[in-house]
């Protein structure tokens, strides 16, 4: 079983747009669990260009199901995690300015500094997972610095998939092999869609949790919208 956690950063974006609170990201958090998905993801950053800072407190007492926080854990980052105490806190090496996650951690440069976080998120029974590109050397010391999971980024085999590259799926494979012989969970996220998550889904062992967001808001915009514009259409006739 594969738990759908569903990142809820577009429905931010859409309200910030505007100022306001329309679209309200709590009512959408609570209608999204209701509607079956497993987990509410959120990714704050610096910036608070999507979500804020204050959405992820408030979200808080709305998420009955899990609850995953993204970002990258500077001292602003970790003192939030360590006060809402999510489910889960999935650890991003983001820039600043990037647009979105562009690459996983170099577990290897960073061993010491993961380390010490994990021990800390650990230590307050925060379940912690560590985003990484598939590659089998950034995996291998993983049970010293004691992640618990790893979010693999999909990117990579999202956009060859389209290409109609399905042996991008390899090194996804084997990543996921051989976190299952290390006893470390297996989570996914980034460019999965209704197009590419069952390949993913069949080739993947013991997939434990998939977050979505761009595609899946994306897809919701275009499947809702026939119904949308009859009801203007019934209004207006
Ligand atoms: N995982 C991480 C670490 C991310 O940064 C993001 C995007 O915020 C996602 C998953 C979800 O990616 P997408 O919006 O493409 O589904």
């Amino acid at each position: 079983m594969t738990k759908l956690s569903v990142n809820i950063n577009k429905i931010a974006t859409l309200r910030n747009a505007r100022g306001g609170n329309n679209p309200d990201l709590l009512e959408f958090a609570k209608k999204i669990q209701l509607f079956g998905a497993q987990g509410i993801t959120v990714h704050p950053r610096p910036d608070e260009r999507h979500v804020r800072y204050s959405d992820v407190y408030e979200l808080k007492s709305v998420v009955n199901t899990e609850f995953n926080i993204e970002g990258n854990p500077n001292d602003k980052f970790i003192k939030m995690v360590l006060e809402v105490k999510p489910t889960q806190v999935t650890l991003v090496p983001d820039g600043v300015n990037d647009i979105t996650s562009s690459s996983g951690w170099d577990t290897i440069k960073n061993e010491s500094f993961l380390t010490e976080i994990i021990g800390e998120f650990k230590k307050n029974n925060i379940r912690t997972s560590v985003f990484i590109n598939p590659e089998l050397k950034f995996l291998e010391n993983l049970n010293k610095i004691g992640a618990d999971r790893v979010e693999l980024y999909t990117e990579d085999y999202a956009i060859n998939y389209e290409k109609g590259n399905p042996l991008a799926i390899t090194p996804y494979i084997e990543c996921a092999r051989m976190l299952n012989q290390l006893n470390i969970g297996v989570n996914a996220g980034h460019d999965l869609s209704l197009n590419n998550i069952s390949f993913f889904k069949q080739k993947i062992n013991n997939l434990l949790e998939v977050s979505i967001g761009h595609a899946l808001i994306t897809e919701s915009l275009f499947q809702g919208l026939e119904t949308v514009i009859k009801l203007y259409l019934q209004k207006l006739s």
